[in-house]
């Protein structure tokens, strides 16, 4: 296990009058691993603008750099990455520490399947225990050798030179890292690759393996691939828009806010939050649309309007999944009662969303019901206390966002991985009016 993010970082958030202003969040988290794994495999030189530099890219980045992969960074959000070919990674001097991110450990599962060396993965305490079974298995049917332990979890140790063949795989959980470790491994297997969806995920991988130069075949819910090799491109990185969900529902719920979030990735198989803040009556406006290389972005504009508790559609639950803590603080403060359902897969994030969340608007004094798979929230006043995000980088943002909204002063304890995501995060809600104090020891 690797020593992890351990500096003491705790939030203090007092209540805070509107949040008002203009504010660009940082790349896209998920485009921003992507364009780094892609970039590397590729023909050539690849630049990437907007990249994240936040701890979980950051971990991936170091990755490929430990395969040999020269990676330029002439700017903290800009790199220059020199391809090493499809066939041109080599093995890392000894473990790939991946941190605390499930992107990297999954996708990188998948990429090094295929290669001629031995690989091995490890990561933090959180990701030491989230579920790798789900992608081992189906790689194991296409030829990988791969051991982790009985539980389906890191360390996770990968044979070089499997012969990989194409399969036909139906996921059983509509996850988008699953998807996209069985494509990215069957760039290196013979015969066709195909995956299909049991609901819609994020598409990025799709988009951007295309832009690479991939042939990729998509028909309704059924993605294919074959053995091919990468072309270099550029990527510029839209705003990522689960970061900026935090500060949707900050201005939703804080009286008189109005906020303009400046190009965001709208992406609809990542865009839903915006469909379910506008279900509970926000007011959010799709401005200036465009598209950043192959995926559509926007600028959004959030003002308060008062809130009201509903049942989550179900269909939109996976195309929000990382939002839920975001959403969660805006149904405590919805007039009336909201029911989440369908989102298990929140047992099994960074921490138990579901407990996290449970616990931490409790502690706020709002009468929440978890359920297995979901929760039960009924709207009312959020007061002061203390909250420990259990070292959830989105479970600290979420109770950062409602401290700006309770009657009294909030804190959190365990904010360290506010930075595998959203660097910044605390000076960012400063700079819109929020009354934030980052203590780190
Ligand atoms: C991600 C997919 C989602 C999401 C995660 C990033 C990705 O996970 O929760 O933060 O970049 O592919 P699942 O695919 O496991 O649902």
């Amino acid at each position: 296990m690797s020593a992890g993010n351990t500096a003491n970082v705790r939030m203090r958030v007092a209540p805070a009058g509107p949040l008002r202003g203009e504010l660009r969040v940082p790349g896209d988290k998920s485009i921003s691993h992507r364009a780094v794994m892609l970039g590397a495999i590729a023909a050539g030189t690849s630049r990437i603008n907007g990249f994240l530099a936040g701890e979980d890219t950051l971990a991936t980045l170091r990755a490929f750099r430990q395969m040999g992969v020269t990676i330029d960074r002439p700017e903290a959000t800009t790199l220059v990455i020199h391809g090493a070919g499809r066939e041109g990674l080599r093995a890392a001097p000894g473990p790939l520490d991946l941190g605390n991110s499930g992107t990297s450990a999954r996708l990188l599962t998948g990429l090094l399947a295929g290669q001629e060396f031995d690989s091995e993965i490890i990561g933090d305490a959180s990701l030491m225990q989230r579920p790798m079974g789900r992608v081992v298995e189906p790689l194991r049917l296409m030829g990988a050798e791969l051991s982790c332990t009985e539980a389906g979890t890191l360390p996770l140790r990968i044979r070089g030179g499997a012969k990989l063949q194409g399969i036909e795989f139906a996921m059983p959980v509509a996850s988008a890292q699953v998807k996209s470790a069985l494509l990215l491994a069957g760039l290196y297997a013979d015969g066709e690759t195909c995956v299909s969806e049991p609901a819609p995920t994020r598409d990025h991988t799709e988009r951007m393996l295309r832009m690479f130069g991939v042939d990729v075949r998509a028909g309704g819910s059924r993605i294919c691939v074959n053995r091919q090799p990468l072309r270099a491109t550029d990527v510029r990185v839209p705003a990522d828009i689960s970061s900026a969900a935090f500060f949707l529902v900050a201005a939703s719920i804080i009286p008189d806010s109005d906020l303009l979030l400046t190009g965001v990735g709208i992406n609809p198989t990542r865009a839903a939050v915006i469909d379910i803040l506008r279900g509970m009556g926000a007011r959010i406006d799709i401005l200036a649309s465009g598209t950043t290389t192959d995926e559509p972005v926007a600028d959004l504009r959030v003002r308060y309007s008062p809130l009201r508790g509903i049942r989550i559609p179900a269909e939109l639950v996976p195309i929000a999944i990382d939002e839920f803590p975001a959403i969660l603080v805006a149904a405590a403060c919805a007039d009336g009662v909201t029911v989440l359902s369908g989102a298990a897969e929140l047992r099994v994030k960074e921490s138990d969303r579901i407990a996290s969340m449970t616990d931490g608007l409790r502690a706020l004094g709002i009468t929440v019901e978890p359920g297995t798979d979901g929760m039960t929230v009924t709207g009312g006043v959020l007061r002061g206390g203390s909250v420990d995000s259990a070292g959830d980088h989105r479970i600290a943002m979420a109770f950062a966002i409602a401290g700006c909204r309770a009657s009294g002063e909030v804190q959190i304890s365990d904010c360290a991985n506010v930075d595998t995501s959203f660097p910044g995060f605390a000076g960012c809600l400063a700079q819109v009016g929020g009354n934030v104090a980052e203590l780190r020891q």
